[in-house]
């Protein structure tokens, strides 16, 4: 294999996972391993897309335990954390909304395949100029676009994305996408060991690339076997990792705040007037400022 993608089970109380905790999550990758790491060819790549188990409000980071165990292989070298962040979850209370998961991307060896031309993305501002040197005042982009850097924007799979199935945790296409273009050539063999509803290897079809997956439960190998039919026959359903966030415009209903809105924003106002208020009389009693 050049690639391994995947995404294990969290062990969080999903349906198809059998144990809540982390040392179940370390037994099913410690099981596993040391085989991906047989069939994985010297100079590959392995990525693990992995986010946190919380417990009582308390945050256990699943890519610290994946890291652990990875260094049980001193051949496998760490290359990048990607934050992988989202515009999509639950609204907390008590601690700030998770809007973001991880990916650990290690090669076995040094001498890896990382074809950055095949991932680039627009420049910020391609029209920067070289501002001293022998260079000065020629432009300073590289014309194919810049770096995608260690933090992916890519929208997460609810239910009005394009490629939501009935499995609970897929990861989009795209995140998949571009590790394939960057960690793999066309017809290189792409593993996901736990395949889930398909989307590594619709990404792995969509880009010439050959694909095995694995996965337990049969109505997700189902799922799965539909989107690589699909992919196979060019009629892939997926949304472009490179597309725009798209942002609603000023016009539309959802960009509008309700009348309580603006209420909540007056009262939230008053409050914090008194609250100065009486900070600048204690500071006139006691001589000192309180603002
Ligand atoms: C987080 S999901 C992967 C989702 C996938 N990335 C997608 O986009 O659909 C993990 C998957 O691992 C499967 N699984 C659990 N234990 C497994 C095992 N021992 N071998 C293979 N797959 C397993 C689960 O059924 C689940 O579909």
């Amino acid at each position: 294999m050049q690639l391994i993608i995947t995404s294990p089970p969290y062990c969080i109380g999903q349906e198809y996972e059998k144990g809540i905790d982390l040392k179940y999550f370390q037994e099913i990758i410690s099981e596993v391993l040391p085989d991906l790491v047989r069939v994985l060819k010297p100079g590959g790549s392995m990525a693990w897309q992995v986010g946190y188990q919380a417990k009582k409000n308390e945050l256990f980071p699943l890519d610290y335990t994946v890291y652990s165990i990875m260094l049980q292989f001193p051949q496998l070298k760490l290359r990048n954390r990607i934050i992988w962040t989202f515009g999509h979850g639950h609204h907390l209370k008590r601690r700030f909304s998770g809007r973001h998961e991880i990916i650990l991307w290690f090669t076995k060896g040094d001498d890896y395949t990382f074809n950055l031309d095949s991932v680039r993305v627009p420049q910020k501002y391609p029209g920067k100029k070289h501002y001293k040197g022998a260079k000065k005042g020629q432009f300073s982009g590289n014309p194919g676009g810049k770096n995608p850097s260690d933090v992916w924007e890519i929208p997460n799979v609810k239910a009005a994305h394009i490629e939501k199935t009935a499995h609970p945790c897929q990861f989009p296409v795209g995140l998949a996408d571009r590790l394939i273009r960057a960690l793999s050539a066309t017809n290189d063999w792409v593993l996901d060991p736990f395949m889930g509803s398909g989307s590594t290897g619709v990404a792995a079809l969509i880009n010439q690339r050959r694909f095995v997956g694995i996965e337990t439960h049969k109505p997700y190998v189902d799922i799965a076997k539909c989107r690589i039919a699909d992919a196979m026959h060019g009629k892939a359903r997926y949304r472009a990792v490179d597309l725009p966030v798209r942002l609603p415009k000023p016009s539309e209903s959802v960009s509008k705040a309700p009348d309580h809105f603006a209420r909540a924003q007056r009262v939230k106002a008053v409050e914090e007037e008194g609250r100065r208020s009486c900070n600048r009389f204690k500071a006139s009693v006691t001589g000192g400022t309180n603002d």
